[in-house]
């Protein structure tokens, strides 16, 4: 896609109908800033006669940190040398014309030939090596229904993203019955059902086609609607689209089914984090224990696993310490209980955003700042960071 910013409307048409159906106009500078912040595959931003030079060059010098492969065309009443030497320090890659339609559409092409050049170049792990691995990857997970994941996942992936700490996808691989987009309320236009169809060859451009945004800044992969859907869904697709979140976006949450199975295992392999819940039940916790068993039969790192008690509050006559010699792991996390929960989820609200202070919004919000977000000593550094497998610290 090209976004164009032009205040005035006539000028705004013009430019788009020279760039067909793929283009947008944006009315305002913080418009195309937020379209960037939620559109993170857009590759080219036009900026119109009447955008402020200073404004243009200041956007562009910016995007040339935060976003390489985008490529600013700067459009002008009058070009001289001082508009092309101020656009060639900012990083405009053309300045076109106002009049010159077809120039401003070659050279819109020509970036978008560059950005998918680069971009098969990175995926394909060619001259500058395998793409960099950005995301945190975290796995919330539970052997028995019902214990909250769903609630910890899209409440922890909102509060994420409300919270500046970078960008944040939120996939539902509860394949056959999953309530992410209930939770939330989104109306998905596609689920990860449509990923079937690209197969392992789903690049970046198809994976944003799947993505549904919510108000809080994150994006949803969410589940297919159809639960006779979920067969199609191989692992090796899973693989593939938790692979392309996490050189997308800074943090990646996972809600899962159930169940072990191998779509679960194959995220767990992905996940720097995960948050194994139960609630203070004999059935939940018995599900855990095998859980944590499972788990360590297959050598997965213990440092990587935090075990979550949700609704633990409950007066059930079981105390939390025995708990905890009888699983032999520590409980990283507690989350009381609280009517506002399935309040908020009926309104499809998450409750960390809409009442930070509710006590489950605080214990949410401690888990993110205490365990999900690494600390600054354990943060690792960038060429590190394709490499996962091995046993990363998590502050605690
Ligand atoms: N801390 C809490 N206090 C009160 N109610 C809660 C709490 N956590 C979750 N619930 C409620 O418990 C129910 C189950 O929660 P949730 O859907 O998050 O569990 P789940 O593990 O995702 O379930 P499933 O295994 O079916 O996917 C929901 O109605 C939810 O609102
Ligand atoms: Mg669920």
């Amino acid at each position: 896609m090209t976004a164009i910013l032009e205040f005035d409307p006539a000028g705004a048409e013009s430019i788009r109908s020279a760039l067909g159906p793929d283009a947008i106009v944006v009315p305002s500078l913080r418009e195309l800033r937020e379209h960037l912040d939620v559109d993170l595959f857009e590759d080219c931003v036009v900026l119109g006669p009447s955008v402020d030079q200073i404004d243009a060059d200041a956007l562009a010098e910016d995007l040339r940190i935060t976003r390489p492969t985008l490529g600013v065309v700067l459009v002008r009443q009058r070009i001289d040398t001082a508009v092309l030497s101020d656009a060639l320090r900012a990083g405009i890659r053309e300045v076109v014309q106002e009049r010159d339609l077809s120039g401003i559409a070659n050279a819109v092409r020509h970036i978008k030939e560059v950005a998918s050049r680069q971009r098969s170049r990175l995926g394909e792990g060619g001259g500058e090596g395998p793409r960099e691995r950005r995301a945190r990857l975290v796995t919330v997970f539970s052997a028995k229904g019902g214990c909250g994941k769903t609630t910890l996942a899209t409440n922890l992936a909102a509060l994420l993203a409300t919270s500046n700490r970078g960008t944040v996808a939120l996939v539902d691989l509860d394949l056959s019955f999953g309530d992410v987009g209930i939770a939330l309320q989104l109306f998905p236009t596609h689920t990860l059902a449509d990923a079937v169809a690209m197969g392992i060859d789903l690049d970046e451009p198809g994976l944003k086609s799947l993505l549904t945004p919510h108000r809080s800044g994150l994006q949803a992969l969410v589940a297919p609607l159809e639960p006779s859907s979920a067969e199609t869904i191989t692992t090796e697709l899973v693989v593939r689209v938790l692979d392309l979140l996490a050189e997308e976006f800074d943090y990646v949450v996972i809600d899962t089914p159930p169940a072990l199975d191998d779509h679960v295992l194959a995220a767990f392999d992905k996940s720097d984090l995960v948050a194994v819940m139960a609630t203070l039940d004999i059935p939940a916790l018995k599900n855990l224990k095998l859980t944590l068993e499972t788990l360590e039969l297959i050598s997965f790192p213990r440092e990587r696993l935090a075990v979550v008690l949700n609704r633990a509050d409950s007066k059930v006559g079981l105390a939390i310490g025995e708990v905890e010699k009888t699983l032999k792991a520590p409980i990283v996390a507690q989350i009381p209980s609280s009517r506002d929960v399935p309040a908020s989820t009926n309104r499809g609200v998450p409750l960390t955003t809409d009442d930070p202070k509710n006590p489950v919004s605080v214990a949410i919000r401690q888990f993110m700042e205490q365990v999900v977000v690494p600390s600054e000593k354990d943060a690792i550094p960038t060429e590190m960071r394709s490499d996962r497998r091995g046993g990363r610290r998590w502050k605690r």
